[in-house]
C-alpha cells in the first residue's frame, strides 16, 4: 500500500513541499504519496494526531503550527530541542511521535555541499531572531565556525537567543545598531533569517559588515532576486545566494529519517529554479 505523507500549514497552497517529495520518490523508487493540508488555527493538534491516527507515514510542518508541534510530541531531537519548533513529524513504533527539525541541516548541507562554502574558523553574522534563527541555531553552532554573531531589530530577543545558545558555542548577540561597532573586518558570511523580504525591505545594515570575498545568503526566496540578494550584489558580495537550496535540503533531510534513503538534491533544485 503508498504511504501517506503530507505537509500541515495555513496557507499551505503556495507549498512546494509536495513537488520535492513527489521528485525524491521518483528517484529513489519508494511508493509514497505527499499531500498538503489546510490545518486549521483552532484544531491543529486534533488534525496532526487524526492523520497519524488514519495510518498516516509521517507530517512536514510548516507556518504558523511549528512551535505547537514541538509542544505536541512526546519526544524531540536534541536539534528541534534547541529550535524550539518541529518540522518534522514521525510515528515512533511503540507508539506517540518524534519530532525533529531539519532547517538548520538543510542551510548548512546547502552552504556546504552544495556550494562550497567553509565554516571552520569562519566570522558568521545572523540577522533576525525570529522562528528561523533558532531554527538554525544549533546546526550553525556545530560547524567549527570561530564567532557567530546574532544581530536583531529588537536587540533584546537577539541577546535572549544568543544567551539560550551560550553552552553550545561561541556566539554573541546585539541590535543591528551595534553593528557599526562589532563588524571589525567583516564577516565571512551574512545570513538573512529576518521577515523583511516579505515587505520587500532589508534590514539597515554597516558597510562594513561584507568583505569582498564574503557570502551573502538570505533564506528567503523567490521566483525573481530577493531584496536582500539584491543588496548582497550591490555590496560586491563574493556569492550571493538565496533559501531555495536550504527548502529542498531540509525536505531531503526530512526523507531520509521518514524512508532510510538520501535522494539527490540538485536536480530538485535545477527543477524548482526552472519552474520559478
Ligand atoms: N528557505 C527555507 O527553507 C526557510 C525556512 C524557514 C524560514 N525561512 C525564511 O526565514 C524568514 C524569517 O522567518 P521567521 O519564521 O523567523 O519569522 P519570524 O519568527 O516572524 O521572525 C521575523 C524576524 O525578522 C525580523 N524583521 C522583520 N521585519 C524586519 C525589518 N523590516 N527589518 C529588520 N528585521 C526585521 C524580526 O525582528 P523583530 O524581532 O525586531 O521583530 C524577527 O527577528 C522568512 O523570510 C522565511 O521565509 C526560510
Amino acid at each position: 500500500m503508498t504511504d501517506r505523507y503530507a505537509v500541515i500549514g495555513n496557507p499551505i497552497a503556495h507549498s512546494k513541499s509536495p513537488l520535492i517529495h513527489a521528485a525524491f520518490a521518483r528517484e529513489t523508487g519508494e511508493d509514497l504519496s505527499y499531500g498538503r493540508i489546510l490545518g486549521s488555527l483552532a484544531g491543529f493538534e486534533d488534525e496532526a494526531r487524526g492523520f497519524f491516527a488514519d495510518g498516516g507515514r509521517g507530517l512536514n510542518v510548516t507556518v504558523p503550527f511549528k512551535e505547537r508541534a514541538w509542544a505536541l510530541v512526546d519526544a524531540r531531537s536534541p536539534r528541534a530541542e534547541t529550535a524550539g519548533s518541529v518540522n518534522t513529524l514521525i510515528p515512533v513504533p511503540e507508539g506517540g511521535l518524534r519530532g525533529d527539525n531539519t532547517d538548520g541541516v538543510g542551510l548548512v548541507r546547502d552552504l556546504v555541499a552544495n556550494q562550497g562554502f567553509r565554516f571552520v574558523g569562519s566570522r558568521v553574522l545572523l540577522l533576525g531572531a525570529g522562528g528561523a534563527a533558532r531554527g538554525v541555531l544549533r546546526p550553525l553552532l556545530e560547524t567549527g565556525l570561530a564567532e557567530l554573531v546574532i544581530a536583531n531589530r529588537t536587540a533584546s530577543k537577539a541577546l535572549d537567543l544568543a544567551g539560550s545558545a551560550a553552552g553550545l558555542g561561541p556566539v554573541l548577540g546585539c541590535g543591528l545598531a551595534e553593528l557599526e561597532l562589532i563588524a571589525g573586518g567583516g564577516f565571512d558570511l551574512i545570513l538573512n533569517a529576518t521577515s523583511a523580504g516579505l515587505g520587500g525591505t532589508v534590514p539597515t545594515l554597516p558597510e562594513a559588515c561584507v568583505r569582498p570575498d564574503g557570502w551573502v545568503y538570505d533564506l528567503f526566496y523567490g521566483d525573481e532576486p530577493t531584496p536582500f540578494c539584491r543588496w548582497g550584489d550591490r555590496r560586491g558580495a563574493a556569492r550571493v545566494l538565496d533559501g531555495l537550496g536550504m527548502l529542498v535540503e531540509q525536505a531531503a533531510e526530512s526523507f531520509w529519517l521518514w524512508r532510510g534513503h538520501r535522494p539527490s538534491t540538485a536536480p530538485v533544485i535545477e527543477m524548482l529554479r526552472r519552474l520559478g
